[in-house]
């Protein structure tokens, strides 16, 4: 089984979408071999890889299959068959991109429909729940990948619960701020109850054909991304918010607050700075950051900062694939 790496805040707008894609990049550069699959209906992840004519094709006008998650999905959802083929993008050798799609929300009734039926042992139930995991597992094996990123939306709805039980690991992406803060108190406890109820879920399939995900959404860790600290903000405020992270983080995710925590905090896997005006250059141009080139309009400070920030990537990414076990 390919491991699956899902990137997790309930708290929308901290940058999540924009890590998934820089770290995928980064990987594939490194020369792992990465899927990245966009759970999120907003599909931003996808309008990151995809230009114009390229998001045309995947998403045709009806009756017309689309070329994304939802369209794996669509056998399962009407009843007539199971999971399909899953519809890939190639970035390069190296990338794989599995398409996301605005429809994907009308999986959600199904989902949360379904979920209660798993203590019943029905089989469609089983299905409905591991079409996720499934589509993914088809879809890493299909391109070759070593990994699967994951980037999903900010909601404990369940789409999310169902993409996280996909899951074998969970990173946090978060903001130093008090939104973030609060919005962790929801976040850890919905992640543990999932977790268990999936696992005596797990033991009433009574289909011994069907192989289903462990669920087991292990925590690597939390990345601060420091781009959402406002600039009108009082500095000690954003320190304030910084130093609270360790003991949210640990009470929220592993439900018991540490009496002390570690300095530097070992679930902390990196800091990222605000990229400032790189990051509409480097959407303008369609790349991550750190390809981007004087062509692109990354002169002198910033073709250096580009470089800079190709280094913190490569850290991260590294540190990231050394959690999870995945050394090159
Ligand atoms: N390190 C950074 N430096 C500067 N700007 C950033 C950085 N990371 C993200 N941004 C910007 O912040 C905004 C939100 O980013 P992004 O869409 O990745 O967040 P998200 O958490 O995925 O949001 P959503 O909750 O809508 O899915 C975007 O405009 C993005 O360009
Ligand atoms: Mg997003």
């Amino acid at each position: 089984m390919i491991p699956v790496l899902a990137f997790f805040n309930n708290r929308g707008g901290v940058g999540t979408t924009t890590l998934v894609y820089h770290v995928s990049w980064k990987l594939a550069d490194l020369g792992f071999r990465v899927l990245a699959a966009d759970f999120d209906p907003q599909a931003n992840l996808t309008g990151a890889f995809l230009d114009e004519d390229e998001l045309q094709e995947i998403w045709p006008e009806p009756p017309a299959v689309p070329q994304t998650i939802f369209g794996s999905l669509k056998p399962l959802i009407e009843g007539t068959g199971d999971i399909g083929q899953a519809a890939l993008r190639r970035v390069n050798p190296y990338l794989t991109l599995l398409p996301g799609d605005v429809a994907l929300s009308s999986f959600e009734d199904e989902l949360s429909a379904q979920w209660p039926n798993c203590l019943d042992g029905q089989e469609r139930a089983f299905r409905v729940t591991s079409a996720f995991w499934r589509i993914l597992q088809q879809a890493a094996l299909e391109s070759g990948s070593q990994v699967i990123l994951m980037d999903l939306g900010p909601n404990l709805g369940a789409i999310n619960r169902a993409a996280l039980i996909a899951a074998d690991f969970m990173v946090v992406p978060l903001a130093p701020d008090l939104f973030s803060l609060q919005g962790l108190r929801s976040f850890g406890p919905s992640i543990r109850r999932w977790r268990a109820d999936w696992k005596s879920r797990l033991q009433r399939n009574s289909e011994p054909s069907l192989e289903l995900p462990a669920g087991e959404m292990s925590p690597v860790g939390y990345v601060v991304l420091q781009h959402t600290i406002r600039l009108d903000r009082p500095v000690q405020a954003q320190a304030k918010w910084m130093a609270r992270i360790p003991a949210e983080y640990a009470e929220s995710i592993f439900g018991n607050r540490p009496v002390t925590t570690l300095k530097p905090d070992t679930n902390q896997i990196a800091q990222l700075k605000n990229f400032q005006s790189l990051m509409p250059m480097a959407q303008q141009a369609r790349k991550p950051i750190f390809h981007l080139k004087p062509a692109d309009g990354a002169l002198g400070a910033h073709l250096a900062a580009a470089n800079s920030a190709g280094k913190d990537f490569g850290e991260l990414a590294r540190e990231l694939m050394s959690r999870i076990g995945l050394d090159l």
